[in-house]
């Protein structure tokens, strides 16, 4: 960062495509050392898929309908970038900007896991202490039975089996017949509580299909403890708009085409054009794809080896907290293998009065089928899935609710994209077309990542004035 400075050259103008968290960095940096950058933006407002909708925010969607979202005044709902890892560099800009943070809690042993081949719902604690509970046991009976010997000496026999024996908590003689990590009927307080009871059999433990559920948080990406911004995913995108300077940022301002010249480029958008010395492009590559542009045959090529996949959100909000008084989840995620994949409880605003839970977070087909729904019908399929684990009150409750679709998000239309190989295209596009630069999540190994769309913004601007400082 020392050197990152014009050093008394000339201020470069440099024009950045795209007013979401890529293009947003990549002013910010640039700024920071001098240059003076341009931001141009398509829709009316800055930060992409970092969006978080409050009331009276209005939604619209490709083909479709234009919600509005009629919230109470307080209530939001982060209907993009969600959590944020301890590792990612999303965290250095939010204590340089001074966007506070707080806990986002990914993962509670008091969340449900459900699964179509269940009778009921169970806490995520149950499912994991029986799925750890058996495998435990047929590990340390296997290798009790001397059948692990060949990796196995006497001693590691041993420390194995006193590892496993805290793993699923098992009995002296090796068995799992359940434990108090299942939960309780009632916890203890002055009495000692009302445990569960006996766990289901090993085979209906592994037919209910929890594995899934019960290890998603194993990833290094989604390991507790993550973080969100307080008040709402936005406060990312302004702080870095206001330091950017909200006068750079040209919002409804869409591109039409990219032209590169011997001496700079020239881009073209609704309300004119725009000459600067350098332009770095952050719109999704299959919108920049379809932009008249100079820049070759390979770089469309290029542009178009990612392939779009859709994502969905629904924002329910409710009249009264009843996960927290009546289900005791405090924030956390209830997995299923519905078409809801997902149910996550807010990680703020506790005993306040109502409160906002994302009935369904999907990918792919999920999220295509709910994306050629109405709002409407989204709504109800959602409440007919999360019925299925929270009751009645999961419809009666409710009180307002917002669906996005990102595949149907103009100037974006997708969730998020896959590289079928990272050969070619994805290096290509690493550097500059002449005096056009790319940047995005899309270009990294962080795809769908806030990090992802910053750590392309270091990597282009950092390139881009390398070649400043040698060309003067
Ligand atoms: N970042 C998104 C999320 O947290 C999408 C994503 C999920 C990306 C899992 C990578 C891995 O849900």
């Amino acid at each position: 960062r020392s050197d990152f400075s014009l050093t008394g050259r000339g201020a470069a103008k440099v024009v950045v495509l795209g007013g979401s968290i890529a293009g947003l960095t990549c002013a910010y940096e640039l700024g920071k050392a001098g240059y003076d950058c341009t931001v141009l933006e398509a829709s009316d407002r800055v930060g992409g898929r970092t969006i978080t909708l409050r009331a009276g925010d209005r939604l619209d969607e490709l083909g479709g309908e234009t919600q509005t979202a009629a919230f109470e005044e307080g209530t939001y709902f982060n209907a993009g970038a969600g959590r944020i890892a301890q590792w990612m560099v999303t965290l250095d800009y939010c204590r340089e900007l001074g966007v506070p943070i707080e806990t986002f809690v990914n993962n509670n042993a008091s969340a449900y896991v459900y699964t179509r081949g269940m009778a009921a719902p169970v806490r995520a604690r149950t499912a994991r202490a029986d799925l750890y509970g058996y495998v435990a046991e047929l590990l340390a009976k296997a290798s009790d039975t001397r059948a692990l010997d060949r990796r196995l000496t006497a001693e590691d026999r041993e420390r194995l089996a006193e590892f496993l024996r805290r793993f699923g908590d098992l009995g002296p003689d090796l068995t799992y017949r359940g434990s108090t990590r299942r939960g309780f009927e009632t916890y203890p307080g002055v009495g000692e509580g009302v445990p569960l009871g006996a766990p289901p059999s090993l085979r209906a433990v592994l037919a209910a299909g929890t594995g899934r559920a019960v290890t998603i948080d194993f990833g290094y990406d989604q390991a507790m403890p993550m973080f969100q911004p307080v008040g709402g995913m936005d406060a990312i995108a302004g702080a870095l708009a206001d330091a950017v300077g909200r006068d750079r940022i040209r919002t409804g301002t869409r591109v039409t085409g990219i032209k590169n010249l011997p001496d700079g480029v020239e881009v073209t958008h609704q309300g004119g054009t725009l000459r600067a010395d350098y332009c770095i492009a952050t719109l999704p590559p299959h919108l920049l794809a379809r932009l008249p542009h100079n820049l070759g045959a390979q770089v469309t090529a290029a542009l178009r080896t990612p392939v779009p996949v859709a994502a969905g959100k629904i924002g329910l909000e409710y009249r009264r907290r009843w996960w927290e008084t009546d289900d005791r989840i405090y924030g956390g995620v209830t997995e299923t293998d519905l078409d809801i994949t997902h149910i996550w409880y807010p990680s703020h605003g506790y005993h306040s009065r109502t409160g906002l839970v994302v009935g369904y977070y999907n990918t792919a087909e999920n999220a295509e089928l709910y994306g050629r729904l109405s709002h409407r019908d989204r709504r109800t399929r959602a409440l007919t899935q999360g019925k299925k684990i929270h009751g009645e009150k999961y419809r009666t409750e409710l009180r307002s609710s917002v669906s996005i679709a990102w595949q149907r998000r103009p100037h974006i239309e997708g969730g998020w994209v896959t590289w079928p190989s990272h050969e070619g295209g994805f290096a290509l596009l690493q550097r500059p077309a002449g005096r056009v630069y790319f940047a995005g999540d899309w270009l990294t190994h962080l795809v769908a990542w806030q990090a992802g769309a910053m750590e392309s913004a270091r990597r282009a601007v950092t390139e881009l004035h390398r070649r400043v400082l040698q060309a003067t």
